[in-house]
């Protein structure tokens, strides 16, 4: 296992920030990590990369333990989180030379990851000039340059447009290809059913489901029904009643379907239904 929780809460104050959560993430898997404002995320990636310290449990990173990571653990692991910053003097490359020497990357895999990002252009601007979407692609950049094992994304892609998160996404699935593990956590439902081989639900502090998004959905689909349009243009939905599937096979039958759709809940829909919270801010 490359990340593994038992346990763990943290509190601050008399605010139960985590409530006992336990899940593992294990080799080249994307695991998403989702849950509405104030649940908890940023608060699991402080403790399970050692920057803080759990009130209860444990949390193993690389076989570690987060509270006792060392330098050789964290040239294994990137981070993206929202407090992450940019040199904003230095130019877009500079600020990736910076890290190289840190982590003691070779200089020449700078401009292969700025050209990953779409930053190639960009290199000689100083970094504080770049826009919002541009900034994080260089946060990105940073994080990957040392090729982690495990690298952590909080929100990576919150706030920026549709091309770009696109871009970034396939950035995501290269890096699982060559065997990069990832947790990821994100509000976008979308984000998550399409890059997450499981993920889990977390709310006010405690994982509510785990499971792949598929089972997930699965599991909450206790009605099953179909919606359909009609060749004549009528919608219509159908539960599973005998009856039910009855009528929907004369249609089948009779050619009258021209488009059938199954109506099992997204993600979106399951967290509402378990938590009452919408995910999306
Ligand atoms: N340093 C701190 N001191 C006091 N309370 C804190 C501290 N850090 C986090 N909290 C509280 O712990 C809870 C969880 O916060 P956390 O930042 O982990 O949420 P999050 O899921 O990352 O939210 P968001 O989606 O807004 O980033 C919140 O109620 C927050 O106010
Ligand atoms: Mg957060």
């Amino acid at each position: 296992m490359l990340l593994e929780l038992k346990h763990v809460s943290r509190r601050f104050g008399n605010i139960t920030a985590l409530n006992g959560i336990s899940f593992t993430v294990g080799e080249g898997e994307i695991f998403g990590f989702l849950g509405p404002s104030g649940s908890g995320k940023t608060t699991t990636i402080n403790i399970v990369t050692g920057q803080l310290k759990p009130s209860s449990g444990v949390s193993y990173v690389l076989g570690r333990d987060s509270q006792s990571i060392d330098q050789q653990i964290y040239e294994q692991i990137g981070i993206v989180s929202d407090r992450s910053g940019v040199y904003e003097r230095l130019n877009v490359y500079d600020n990736l030379v910076v890290f190289a020497e840190i982590l003691k990357v070779p200089k020449d895999r700078i401009d292969y990851y700025l050209a990953k990002v779409g930053l190639a252009d960009r290199k000689k601007q100083p970094a504080g000039k770049l826009s919002k979407g541009q900034k994080q692609r260089l946060i990105l950049a940073r994080a990957i340059l040392h090729k982690p094992k495990l690298l952590f994304l909080d929100e990576p892609t919150s706030g920026l447009d549709p091309t770009t998160v696109r871009e970034i996404h396939e950035l995501f699935l290269e890096l699982k290809a060559q065997g990069t593990s990832i947790f990821l956590t994100t509000h976008n439902m979308e984000e998550a059913t399409k890059l997450c081989d499981r993920l889990a639900l977390l709310d006010r502090g405690t994982i509510i489901e785990q499971g792949s998004p598929r089972e997930i959905c699965l599991r909450h689909n206790t009605e099953k029904r179909f919606r359909l349009m009609t060749t004549a243009g009528d919608e219509l939905e159908f539960g599973s009643t005998a009856d039910e599937y009855d009528r929907l096979c004369r249609l089948l039958m009779r050619h009258e379907v021209e488009t059938i759709h199954s109506c099992e809940p997204t993600l979106e829909d399951v967290f509402v239904k378990v938590t009452g919270n919408s995910l999306t801010r």
